[in-house]
C-alpha cells in the first residue's frame, strides 16, 4: 500500500535506540495516546485512510506544553497522523542560537514523539533567510567562501545528528521572490559573489546534505508555488537545471497556506508537471485561513478546500504526502501571523473535528468510526450548575531571551470557566528592540492587538464578545520582540491579567 512512498520511508529503521529520558517521556506519551484511542475501524483516521491510498498524512507539531501536558492533543496527534514536522524546533535560530552551541531539546522531543507513534519526521529546515540567528550575517563572514562554509557546517552538523531519524529535509526554504527571481539573502549574495550564480548555494546545500545522510530525501520548499504561475515555473526550472547538473534533489514542497476559497484550480496540473520533471511532491504546510469570526458557511467552504487538496494529490502518483501546519486551532500560527484571521485547521481550539476533518477523511476514502450505540436507560438529570468560581493562575515565562529574538510569555491556568479576560504584556523598547509579533495558543476568537511608543511595546489579548474559556492549563500568550540591542527581559517588562470567573473579577500583575 506504500508504493508511492517506499523511497520516502527507507530511513525508518533504527528508531528503537532511544536515550533513557526520551524513552520515559515517550512511554508516558504513548500511554496517554493509547488510552484515548477509539476502537479502530478501517480508514477511520486520516493516517489509516492515507496509508490505504499509499500516501502519508502529517502534521506540524510545536514542542510546547501541549506535547507533554495535553492528553487530547497528544492522543489526536498520535491517532490521526503518520508524519510529523517540527514547527520551529529544527530551524537554525532554534538549534544554533550562538555559533557552535547547539540546543536540540525541542527537536529531540518531537522526534521521540514520532518514534513512539510510528510516525516519520520531515526535517524543516536547513537554509532559510528567516529565523536565522544574528551571528550568521555577512559582517561576521565577510567573504563568499566563509558564508558558504558556515552554511555547509550547519547542514552537516544537523543532518548528521538526525541521520536515520529524519526521512526528508527541506534543505532550502523559500528561495524565490514572487516574480520568480531568487530571493537576495546572504546565501544568494555569497553565491553570486563566488561566481556560482544565484542558485549556487542551493546546489551546494543539497550536495552537503546528501553527503551527511545519503538516505534522506532532499526537498526545496516554498509558498505560492501551488498553482501554475511565474513563481512555480521558476521552481520547476530550478529543479530541471539542478537535475541536469547531477545535483541530488528528490522533491518539492508546496507549502499551501491557503486563504478560504482560494485553492488554485491548477494545483493538480502543477503537481503533475513537477512529477513529470522527476521529483516527488509533498504538500508540506497546509492550512486554510478564515477572516474571524468563522461562520458555518465558511467552515463548509473550508471543508471543500481541504478535500480538493487531497483529491489533487491523490490524482498524481508522485504526490507522496500531505502535512497540515498544525492540526488544531489551539496552537495555529495563523492568528499571530495574520491578525484577524484564524480557524485554519482541521480541529477547533478544543480539539473537536471540524467539517474539514470529515471532508478530508472522506476524500482520502475513509469514514468516521461508527458511533457507539445509544444507551437505552434514561439518564438521571443533573442540575445545571451556574458558572462555578475558579482560581486563575498567571505565570510569566521567558521563552527566548537573546538580544536578537525575545519572547516573553504569560501562561494561564484556570479551574473554572473564564467569561472575561484581558492579558497585557509590556516590553521595554531598549536600544535596537522592535516589535516582532504576538500569538496565543488558545486560538479561536481571542483578539490580539499591540501598540508601541518610543519607550515600550504593549501587547494585548482579550476574549471576543461571547467567548468563554473552560477550565484548562498551559495556555500561552506570547509577546515577541527582535533586534540587536539589550538582552531581555529588562526591568519594566511586565504583565497584567484581569479575569472574570464565577462572577468574581481578579487582577494579577508582575514582571518577567
Ligand atoms: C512559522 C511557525 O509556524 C511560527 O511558529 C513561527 O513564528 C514562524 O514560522 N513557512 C514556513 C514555516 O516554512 O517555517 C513557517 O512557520 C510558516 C511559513
Amino acid at each position: 500500500m506504500f508504493d508511492r512512498i517506499r523511497n520516502e520511508t527507507r530511513a525508518r529503521p533504527g528508531w528503537l535506540v532511544l536515550p533513557l529520558a526520551g524513552l520515559l517521556l515517550v512511554t508516558a506519551i504513548g500511554a496517554a495516546a493509547r488510552s484515548a484511542q477509539p476502537a479502530a475501524a478501517a480508514g477511520s483516521s486520516l493516517r489509516q485512510a492515507a496509508e490505504a491510498k499509499g500516501i502519508r498524512f502529517g502534521t506540524a507539531l510545536i514542542a510546547t506544553s501541549n506535547l507533554s501536558g495535553n492528553a487530547t492533543y497528544m492522543a489526536t496527534a498520535a491517532r490521526e497522523f503518520d508524519a510529523v514536522t517540527p514547527g520551529n524546533e529544527m530551524k537554525w535560530g532554534t538549534v544554533e542560537p550562538t555559533q557552535g552551541q547547539f540546543n536540540w531539546t525541542g527537536a529531540d522531543q518531537i522526534v521521540a514523539f514520532a518514534q513512539a507513534h510510528n510516525q516519520v519526521v520531515r526535517g524543516h529546515n536547513l537554509v532559510w533567510h528567516s529565523q536565522l540567528p544574528s551571528w550568521v550575517n555577512s559582517t561576521n563572514f565577510p567573504t563568499a567562501t566563509s558564508v558558504i562554509n558556515v552554511m555547509q557546517q550547519h547542514i552537516t552538523t544537523e543532518v548528521t545528528r538526525f541521520a536515520g531519524k529524519v526521512i526528508q529535509w527541506d534543505v532550502v526554504n523559500e528561495p524565490f521572490n514572487e516574480d520568480g527571481s531568487f530571493r537576495s539573502d546572504i546565501f544568494e549574495q555569497a553565491s553570486v559573489n563566488n561566481g556560482t550564480g544565484p542558485s549556487g548555494y542551493i546546489a551546494a546545500a543539497l550536495r552537503t546534505a546528501h553527503q551527511a545522510d545519503p538516505n534522506a530525501r532532499l526537498y526545496l520548499n516554498d509558498f505560492n508555488i501551488e498553482g501554475v504561475n511565474t513563481k512555480s515555473t521558476a521552481m520547476l526550472n530550478l529543479v530541471t537545471s539542478l537535475k541536469s547538473q547531477g545535483v541530488p534533489i528528490d522533491g518539492v514542497g508546496l507549502e499551501s497556506h491557503f486563504i478560504l476559497g482560494q485553492v488554485p484550480s491548477t494545483l493538480q496540473q502543477n503537481i503533475q508537471r513537477f512529477v513529470a520533471a522527476g521529483v516527488s511532491v509533498w504538500v508540506t504546510e497546509l492550512d486554510d485561513r478564515i477572516t474571524l469570526p468563522a461562520s458555518a458557511a465558511n467552515l463548509a467552504t473550508q471543508a471543500n478546500d481541504y478535500a480538493s487538496v487531497v483529491r489533487a494529490c491523490l490524482a498524481v502518483t508522485g504526490c507522496v504526502g500531505i502535512t497540515v501546519w498544525g492540526f488544531t486551532d489551539l496552537d495555529s500560527w495563523i492568528p499571530g501571523a495574520f491578525p484577524g484571521q484564524g480557524a485554519a485547521d482541521l480541529f477547533d481550539s478544543s480539539i473537536n473535528p471540524k467539517p474539514a476533518y470529515s471532508s478530508t477523511l472522506t476524500a482520502l476514502g475513509g469514514s468516521m468510526a461508527s458511533p457507539s450505540p445509544t444507551p437505552t436507560r434514561t439518564p438521571t438529570p443533573t442540575p445545571t450548575p451556574s458558572t462555578p468560581p475558579g482560581s486563575v493562575t498567571a505565570t510569566p515565562v521567558v521563552a527566548s531571551s537573546s538580544p536578537f529574538f525575545n519572547e516573553e510569555d504569560l501562561k494561564l491556568a484556570n479551574t473554572g470557566t473564564v467569561t472575561a479576560l484581558t492579558v497585557t504584556i509590556v516590553v521595554q523598547r531598549t536600544t535596537g528592540i522592535s516589535f516582532s509579533g504576538q500569538y496565543n495558543t488558545v486560538g479561536g476568537s481571542i483578539l490580539q492587538s499591540n501598540s508601541s511608543t518610543a519607550s515600550a511595546v504593549t501587547y494585548t489579548f482579550t476574549l471576543a464578545s461571547g467567548q468563554t474559556l473552560g477550565a484548562g492549563s498551559g495556555r500561552v500568550f506570547a509577546a515577541q520582540t527582535s533586534g540587536s540591542g539589550t538582552a531581555h527581559p529588562t526591568a519594566g517588562d511586565t504583565f497584567t491579567v484581569t479575569a472574570t470567573s464565577g462572577g468574581a473579577t481578579t487582577t494579577q500583575s508582575g514582571h518577567f
